[in-house]
């Protein structure tokens, strides 16, 4: 995405401007992936962890269609979040709009951040498909195997609340889906489990943690409590699979993964919601640019931007050794950590939430 790169301000961001690109790279459905499949003849018990957390898994499931009260409304009339939970809100509060554009914008950005995460469970699904099959041991193939599951229930929950309440599924992210190919279409289990479990999974529990704290709607709030309930166990596979590679791995292999993590999270926070900016911006007046000129110039940016970083893949990382005194600079430099005092105070000053 080099080409893409470009400053804004300070800031370097990854921008799709080019509609004709953004089109074509949507419109590709078919993506080559070589990938070798493994059997497993040791049918008991190897890793006791990853049992356990099967077996967890399995007591979890729930039905998208039935466990759900699809009949509480959820529309474009109501703040479906505090207003503090919507970029488009604030900036249009800004330009001095009236409260009903205000919620309207953020009822649609609402609608892309869930028609992203959509996407994301699809490319999840699909991973763990890659990884049912080439995974070394049965216990890592159960397991997996269970996570198809729970993707394909997270597919149809936010499919069902995006047509049945949101009123539209916007289309994947350009920047977004780059990366989801990227993973899909590495080679090894390693890069796999290290991208999607780790990385996105880890992601996806701190940006939907996020948006449930600022959820005003009871439909959402619940659709989202269950499916972080089952993303945390997915990124805790992560971190059982990486804890067993990274223990093998030499130091050098070590620094690599340890830099390729940083490159993909770096990557998707240099897009700055440009995408999402790009798509419904012109409808609202707004100027994504200035947009973006104006949110990484703030003083307290990097508290405000590093909140679904610090969430789950910081501390997992961490965890792991894949977040060290070799790149913690970097992580600063962009805005994806800061001290979690600072965190703390600015939750604080929020709030309760
Ligand atoms: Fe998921
Ligand atoms: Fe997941």
């Amino acid at each position: 995405m080099r080409e893409h790169r470009r400053f804004v301000g300070g800031f370097e961001v990854i921008e799709f401007a080019d509609a004709a690109e953004v089109e074509a790279l949507r419109a590709r459905q078919s993506v080559p992936a070589e990938f070798d499949l493994r059997w497993a003849f040791e049918y008991g018990s190897e890793v006791a962890e990853l049992r356990a957390l099967y077996e967890k898994g399995k007591l979890a499931q729930w039905n998208a269609e039935h466990d759900v009260d699809w009949s509480v409304p959820c529309g474009p009339g109501e703040w479906i979040v505090t207003a503090e939970g919507s970029l488009l809100a604030q900036v249009l509060k800004l330009m001095g709009r009236d409260e009903q554009t205000q919620r309207a914008a953020a009822f649609e950005e609402i609608a892309y951040l869930i028609s992203q995460l959509l996407h994301g469970e699809q490319a999840a699904l699909q991973l763990c498909g890659q990884l049912t099959n080439g995974c070394e041991k049965m216990d890592e193939k159960w397991y997996a195997a269970s996570q198809v599951a729970d993707e394909a229930r997270h597919v149809e929950v936010f499919s069902k609340l995006l047509q049945r309440k949101l009123g539209e599924i916007h289309p994947i992210s350009p920047t977004l889906k780059i990366l989801l190919e990227m993973l899909l279409q590495a080679p090894s289990v390693r890069e796999k489990t290290l991208g999607m479990q780790t990385l996105f999974e880890g992601m996806a529990v701190g940006i939907m943690d996020l948006l449930r704290s600022q959820s005003r709607n009871p439909l959402l709030t619940e659709v989202l409590r269950r499916v972080e309930q089952d993303e945390a166990r997915h990124a805790a596979f992560g971190v059982l699979m990486m804890r067993r590679v990274v223990r093998r791995a030499s130091a050098d292999e070590r620094a690599q993964m340890e830099d390729w993590c940083f490159s993909v999270l770096e990557a998707l926070n240099a897009n700055q919601q440009l995408d999402m900016l790009a798509l419904l911006g012109p409808k609202y007046w707004i100027e994504p640019e200035a947009v973006v000129r104006m949110t990484t110039a703030l003083p307290n940016f990097a508290q405000l931007n590093c909140l679904p970083y610090m969430h789950t893949v910081v501390p997992n990382l961490k965890n792991l050794g894949l977040l060290t005194e070799r790149s913690e600079a970097e992580w600063r430099r962009v805005g994806m950590l800061v001290d979690r005092r600072e965190v703390e105070a600015l939750l604080s000053a929020a709030g309760p939430v």
